[in-house]
């Protein structure tokens, strides 16, 4: 499966600490924001990703995280010149994903959830993800029927018929290429990712499931602040030392055979 980290927008509720430089690199206490979603990825199995960045920063976010090699990973970069909507990733992305099925995570989501066994266990269809919230109306908010059965996803609603927010995690197969290409700009003038949603509910293959632990969307003062004292507490985000030690394992030359 790829990977998208969708890190591209224009952060206009953090002005203006976004006047510079993207949200997705402000620091989360002591690691930059796209650490998190990147750590999501790499925990979940996830080496090949793809990182779509706005065009005037896209700069600092090769500097940042260069090739993948240091994590193990491989990356790639595509230019959002635009911030057109969240579905307009898969056009993007669309020679990136190739044949394979894409996991997309946005660049301001600190999740502590591991989407590992979603992500192995995905043969086809969308798998999407939602958290109880107490304001869903902010969200795209999924009501569930019986079981883990969906039955509808709305995009900021103004009386949500439940309260679990669709959080920034999606697990779609191929065909979301194919959907993306045929969707409208909503009446804000973007490509929506509850729209996409509602092609796999149509087709019954929308599976959705709560998530454990935090999720916090880092994109306002608030939730910023929020996602210090989470990622400092419950001591969150890479562990470089991990990786180093996973790429001076692998380079180290195997002994000559005696
Ligand atoms: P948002 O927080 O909805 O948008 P934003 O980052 O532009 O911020 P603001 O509303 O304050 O102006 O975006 C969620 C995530 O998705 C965030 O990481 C940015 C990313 N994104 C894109 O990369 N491209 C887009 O077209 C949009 C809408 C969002």
């Amino acid at each position: 499966m790829k990977g998208i980290i969708l890190a591209g927008g224009s952060g206009t509720r953090l002005h203006p600490l976004t006047k510079v430089t993207s949200k997705q690199l402000l620091p989360v206490y002591n690691q930059p924001m796209i650490y998190f979603p990147l750590n999501t990825l790499l925990k979940a199995g996830i080496r090949d990703i793809l990182i779509i960045v706005a065009p005037e920063h896209s700069g600092d976010f090769v500097n940042l995280l260069g090739s993948g090699k240091q994590f193990g990973a491989r990356f790639a970069y595509e230019v959002q010149d635009h911030p057109e909507g969240l579905a307009q990733a898969y056009l993007i992305a669309a020679d990136f994903i190739g044949d394979e099925s894409v996991a997309m995570i946005l660049g301001d989501n600190i999740f502590t959830h591991d989407f590992g066994p979603a992500v192995r266990s995905f043969k086809s269809g969308a798998t999407v993800f939602a958290k109880q919230v107490p304001d869903a109306q902010r969200f795209g908010v999924i009501e569930f029927g019986q079981g883990n059965t969906v039955l509808s996803i709305e995009e900021k609603p103004a009386k949500p018929k439940s309260n679990f927010a669709q959080v920034g995690f999606y697990i779609f197969d191929n065909r979301v290429i194919e959907f993306a290409r045929n969707l409208k700009p909503s009446k804000r003038g973007e490509l929506e990712i509850v729209d996409l949603g509602n092609i796999y509910l149509k087709n019954k293959e929308l599976h959705a499931e709560v998530l454990e632990g935090d999720w916090i969307d880092a994109g306002t003062f608030e939730s910023l602040y929020r996602a210090a004292t989470v990622v400092r507490e419950k001591d969150l985000g890479i562990d470089m030392d991990a990786y180093r030690v996973h790429v001076e394992i692998k380079n180290v030359k195997k002994p000559m055979a005696m």
